[in-house]
């Protein structure tokens, strides 16, 4: 597969340099999804076929098929205690290396792998960088039982914290709710501007019916930024 656009070329060039400075013989490493982190796994297939010894852990079903397709061996959690690192791709991700993930519904597995990695390298485009998070409708990962309930929850504590009447869509598949890895429906918080992640990620994941949300605070230890001009830059 040949990346076709400019932005595709930029994600190559982030995934290829994040094999280049992280990667080595032994690792064990978080596979992380969506398109970014999908071009990643696709050079490390190249990479093990050309004799590279590593395994990995997927964020998604989906990143879990690509890596077997393209011959990445996989491990899962229950057999390892520690990942050497995880690369994973981003929606937006701001100076301190606040993200917002979830765009491809898999933020759940994604914190999960990034918890249990000694480190975490974002991969992005330059266009995810940006000065405050907010943009990018901000994933929440709910349980189906209680999603009305748990939506109203959510509204009220974003009233109380100054957000004026968010628009909080559940996120559809046509006429169904789209579903997790994990059987969990999505809502999509439209906050504009978001100018405490790092307070909101903890009040959100305090509400009942939450599962998981995609402010992703502290996690990122570094960030690796491609350009369509084939430059990188790491941050
Ligand atoms: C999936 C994610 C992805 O990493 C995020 O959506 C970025 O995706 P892409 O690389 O396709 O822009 O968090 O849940």
């Amino acid at each position: 597969m040949e990346p076709r656009t400019s932005q595709d070329t930029a994600k190559v060039v982030s995934g290829t340099a994040a094999i280049d400075a992280y990667v080595s013989d032994g690792m064990i490493i978080g596979l992380g999804s969506g398109t970014t982190s999908h071009w990643f796994v696709r050079k490390l297939g190249e990479a093990v076929a050309g004799g590279l010894d590593v395994i990995g852990v997927p964020t998604s079903t989906g990143t879990r098929d690509l890596a077997l397709e393209v011959g990445v061996p996989l491990t899962t959690l229950e057999d390892v205690e520690h990942l050497d690192v995880t690369i994973d791709g981003a929606d937006e991700i701001d100076g301190d290396g606040a993200m917002i993930k979830g765009g491809g519904a898999c933020l759940l597995w994604e914190r999960i792998v990034a918890d249990a990695s000694r480190r975490m390298v974002a991969v992005v485009d330059e266009s995810k960088v940006v000065e405050t998070l907010g943009a990018f409708p901000l994933p929440i990962e709910i349980v189906p039982f209680s999603w009305e309930s748990t939506r109203r929850s959510v509204a009220a504590l974003l009233e109380r914290l100054g957000y004026r009447n968010p628009d909080l869509p559940l996120r559809m598949n046509g006429h169904e709710p789209v579903v997790t890895d994990s059987g969990n429906y999505l809502i999509d918080a439209h906050l504009q501007r978001i100018l405490d992640p790092v307070a909101l990620d903890g009040q959100l994941n305090w509400i009942p019916g939450v599962v998981e949300n995609g402010l992703f605070t502290g996690i990122a230890d570094e960030m690796v930024i491609g350009r369509a001009d084939g430059t990188h830059e790491i941050r």
